[in-house]
């Protein structure tokens, strides 16, 4: 199964992304997990990534379908993928579908999950970051000790006030006009409702997939 996962920054696709890998039994394959990893090693993708993503500005199509290419053509994909805000414009969305069809496989689902936008503000500004490990916080201080691996908890650059006010600019302006795309492509995209807590947000998700 292919599902992709859309919704504007902060909405918690990636938390649940996790949540519904593992419940699935397929993996998640962030972009933004993919990139980040690229500017930390310094390859030549991080390094075109960086401003862009520090910004909070979309990194040009190119090279996001050069990293959906190199998954979904690879053994992790076999069975299935959950794509965590890897398709953000409607140039990524014909990509993406034209190099599914030509190895026979197609999204089976398009997920949105719906939250306010003071909400969004609320949970990307409390949000740090395991400087080591990845792993988010809410309401931790940056300089505080991951839990997990004993690395330090920073906040990321775009969850600075002003590249959140960007990127919730550039979701509304270049990939909010995904869902009429998909709706009226491939398949009518199905709205969660994410606020509330995490785990009821999963339970709504898995309803949204079986309908
Ligand atoms: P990316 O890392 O994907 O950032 P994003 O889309 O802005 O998403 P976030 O990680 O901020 O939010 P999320 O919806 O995943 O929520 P999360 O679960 O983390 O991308 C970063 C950048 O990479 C982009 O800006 C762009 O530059 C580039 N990029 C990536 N993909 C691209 C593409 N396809 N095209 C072009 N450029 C691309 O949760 C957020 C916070 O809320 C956390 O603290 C979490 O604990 C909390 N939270 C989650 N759920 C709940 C809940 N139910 N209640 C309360 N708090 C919650």
């Amino acid at each position: 199964m292919i599902i992709v996962l859309l919704g504007p920054p902060g909405a918690g696709k990636g938390t649940q992304a996790d949540k519904l890998a593992e419940r699935l039994g397929i993996p998640k394959i962030a972009t933004g997990d993919v990139l980040r990893a690229a500017v930390r090693d310094g390859t030549r993708r991080g390094l075109e990534a960086k401003s862009y993503m520090d910004r909070g500005d979309l990194v040009p199509d190119s090279v996001i379908l050069g990293i959906l290419r190199d998954v979904m053509t690879s053994p992790t994909a076999r069975k299935g993928a959950i794509l965590d805000g890897a398709v953000r414009t409607v140039p990524q969305a014909k990509g993406l579908t034209i190099m599914l069809a030509e190895v026979g496989r197609k999204v089976d689902k398009v997920l949105l999950f719906d939250v306010a936008d003071d909400e969004l503000v609320k949970r990307l500004s409390g949000r740090t970051v395991c400087e080591s490990c990845q792993t988010p916080y809410k309401g931790r201080k940056p300089g505080t000790i991951c839990e997990k691996c004993g690395g330090k908890l920073v906040r990321r650059k775009d969850d600075e006030p002003a590249a959140i006010r960007n990127r919730l600019d550039v979701y509304r302006l270049q990939t909010e006009p995904l869902i009429g795309w998909y709706d009226d492509h491939t398949m009518k995209v199905a709205r969660v409702d994410a606020d509330g807590p995490v785990d009821v947000v999963t339970s709504r998700a898995l309803e949204a997939l079986e309908k």
